[in-house]
């Protein structure tokens, strides 16, 4: 239902009529000035008051590089789509590709050249995120059977040379360029999917085993064995078209590869606003590297290579975002979209306060949709540096965290009066929303009056079949460490999926001072294990209140210290839609964004 419209969008984007020139207007200007290019047009705006940037509707507007935003542009800037609502301007980090031919050796495959600066994690067709090649189970089992595993890599036996991936890295000069990643789900721990990838493969001339040599410091600091499976790919892209694309012809697809990790840096900038303005196309390069990604939690990755791991706050830093929000002042978008991205597709961090996501589209990203705070700044004293009063409401994550299936669709480190409201989360394969950092060892942290209302969460802790996300101990909204003040209200969480441990409402170590209240846990009937409504499994979680709940099943804990739970209704398993409580009827209504906003529109078109 929902991918024929988004292709009407795109088909809205593409063929509106329309310039492609950029207009920046002023109230003190009697005529709009154009601009080549959005650097351009932001130098110019500079010296005006209240400018606002106008981009064209009728094709992306594509970057080069980075577009940074600092203090000098902070005069009321808008920066809009030159055509009224629906048309949303797109600002694209991607590349088109061209010069298709079909490739050595297959009937089947079309190559093109990766162009300058290109990568070989990501690719757009006709907005489709295209699935990487995978390694077939046989070359997973030997991976799984390895004759020794040490810190540089793993020994494999003499018959993994008769594998064909392998025979072609041990042939391949591509491994540097790009290289084969083997992706670890839920090794270790069991709510991380962390991933590595290969340096170099060697034949061990007289034992006949096989070398692969892991990058580092990834594979150091993984220290685990893989599960997940080998993914390759040449200096060429080289792609397998859907039957209907073959008969089209590659030449009149939109292909386009992101080249850009960073679209938009607002450092330190004020009173910004984005209004109906589509970020797509940016890549996410860390995974290729040697640092790799690896992963503590909700996306925070392992930073530093101390042995054995301290497990302190300095450790961990989250992953990279495609757009990066850092000492920013008030800088909103309203009605913008998020799609076609690797990374997290927004990070305020830095001392951000007062920054604003409304009704906005977070679709196709890879990884979180926002992220908010970091995971080290639990001891920031200093106002100005602390992460405040930034907001995410009325707005959409689809088919996030669609590769990097540890992230949470909003995570937050350590923050005060974060404001998730109104917000619909669908299929994740670990938490909704995951707020707070620290467990119990960061007891005197800022965190506090931090709110997550409203919000309807459809579908979490589900497995996934890319690479095989079966990841554990998530939550629908997962909270941790100490949060004075703060509250979780009127938030209806439907479908509870297979990952084992965890639960719906799941505050985790430490956690303490929320009033859970008005909340609707509906329809465990895809959970494998003890399907809990309420996690509260540890005396270092304190101080809670959970009080006028509603759930379809009665499975809960509640082992810790002082925490109270109380006027909780149980419904039978199954109860439909319209035959629960009253009251719980009214949360479940409200819960997610106005019926009318433009996305749900378009869903109905
Ligand atoms: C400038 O361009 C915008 C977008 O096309 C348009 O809405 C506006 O009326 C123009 N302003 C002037 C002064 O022409
Ligand atoms: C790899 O190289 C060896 C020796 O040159 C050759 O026999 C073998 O066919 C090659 N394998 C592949 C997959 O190219
Ligand atoms: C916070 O704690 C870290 C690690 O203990 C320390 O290095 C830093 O100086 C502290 N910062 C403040 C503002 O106290
Ligand atoms: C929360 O807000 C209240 C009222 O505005 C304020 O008194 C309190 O200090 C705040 N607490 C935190 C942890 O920010
Ligand atoms: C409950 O989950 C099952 C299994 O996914 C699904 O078939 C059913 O429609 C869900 N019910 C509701 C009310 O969402």
């Amino acid at each position: 239902m929902l991918l024929p419209v988004l292709l009407l969008i795109t088909s809205l984007a593409h063929h509106a009529s329309g310039s492609d020139t950029i207009l920046i207007s002023s109230p003190s200007l009697s005529s709009n000035i154009t601009s080549p290019d959005l650097p351009s047009a932001l130098s110019i705006a500079r010296s005006l008051t209240s400018p606002t940037i106008y981009l064209p509707t009728s094709s992306p507007t594509f970057l080069t590089d980075t577009i940074s935003l600092t203090k000098e542009d902070s005069s009321n800037l808008l920066i809009t789509a030159a055509a009224g609502p629906p048309s949303l301007a797109t600002i694209s980090g991607g590349v088109k590709l061209s010069g298709w031919f079909q490739c050595a050796g297959s009937p089947h495959l079309q190559c093109a050249k990766i162009p300058e600066g290109g990568q070989s994690r990501h690719l757009i067709v006709d907005s489709r995120r295209v699935v990487r090649s995978l390694g077939d189970t046989d070359l997973t089992d030997i991976f799984k059977d390895p004759d020794e595993v040490a810190l540089t890599g793993y020994t494999l036996p003499p018959s993994a040379a008769d594998q064909p991936s392998i025979q072609s890295w041990l042939n391949s000069s591509s491994l540097t360029s790009s290289p084969p990643e083997l992706v670890f789900t839920a090794q270790g721990s069991p709510w991380t999917e962390s991933r590595c990838v290969i340096s170099s493969v060697e034949l061990m001339e007289t034992t006949g085993q096989v070398l692969v040599n892991m990058a580092q410091p990834c594979f150091t600091n993984l220290q685990q064995k893989p599960c997940g499976q080998g993914t390759s790919t040449p200096a060429y892209v080289m792609y397998f078209p859907l039957p209907s694309e073959a008969e089209l012809g590659m030449e009149e697809l939109l292909v386009v590869m992101p080249i850009l990790e960073v679209l938009l840096d607002v450092h330190g900038a004020e009173g910004l606003r984005f209004e109906r303005v589509e970020f797509a196309h940016a890549t996410f390069e860390r995974p290729n590297s040697g640092l790799g990604y690896v992963e503590q939690q909700s996306g925070a990755l392992v930073e530093h290579t101390s042995d054995p791991p301290d497990c302190v706050d300095s450790d961990w830093i989250p992953g990279t975002s495609n757009v990066l929000l850092s000492g920013a002042r008030d800088v909103t978008f309203e009605e913008c979209k998020f799609t076609h991205l690797s990374a997290v597709a927004v990070e305020v961090s830095g001392g951000s306060h007062d920054c604003r996501f409304q009704s906005c589209m977070f679709e196709d990203v890879g990884g979180a949709g926002v992220q908010i705070g970091r995971y080290d700044t639990f001891n920031e004293t200093e106002a100005s540096k602390q992460d405040v009063g930034n907001a995410v409401v009325n707005s959409r994550f689809l088919r996030v965290a669609a590769e990097l299936h540890g992230n949470a669709a909003i995570q937050v480190g350590y923050s005060k009066g974060t404001v998730i409201d109104g917000n619909h989360i669908e299929e994740v394969y670990y938490s909704g929303i995951s707020i707070g950092w620290g467990w119990s060892r960061e007891v005197d942290t800022y965190a506090g009056n931090n709110s997550v209302t409203n919000n309807l969460i459809d579908g979490f802790k589900l497995q996934g079949s890319y690479p095989d996300a079966s990841l554990g101990d998530g939550g629908g909204i997962y909270v941790l460490g100490p949060q004075q003040g703060s509250v979780m209200r009127g938030n209806w969480l439907n479908n509870m999926g297979g990952g084992l441990g965890g639960g719906a409402f799941y505050p985790d170590e430490g956690s303490a001072y929320w009033e859970i209240h008005d909340n609707v846990f509906s329809n465990a009937t895809m959970c494998s294990d003890d399907c809990e409504w309420l996690h509260i499994w540890n005396p270092s979680i304190h101080d809670i209140t959970v009080r006028d709940c509603f759930t379809d099943t009665a499975t809960q804990r509640n082992d810790g210290t002082d925490t109270v739970v109380e006027r909780i209704t149980v419904v039978e398993e199954g109860t439909g839609r319209w035959d629960w409580p009253e009251d719980a009827r009214d949360i479940m209504d409200n819960a997610g964004p106005d019926k009318d906003t433009w996305f749900y529109y378009y869903e109905e078109a």
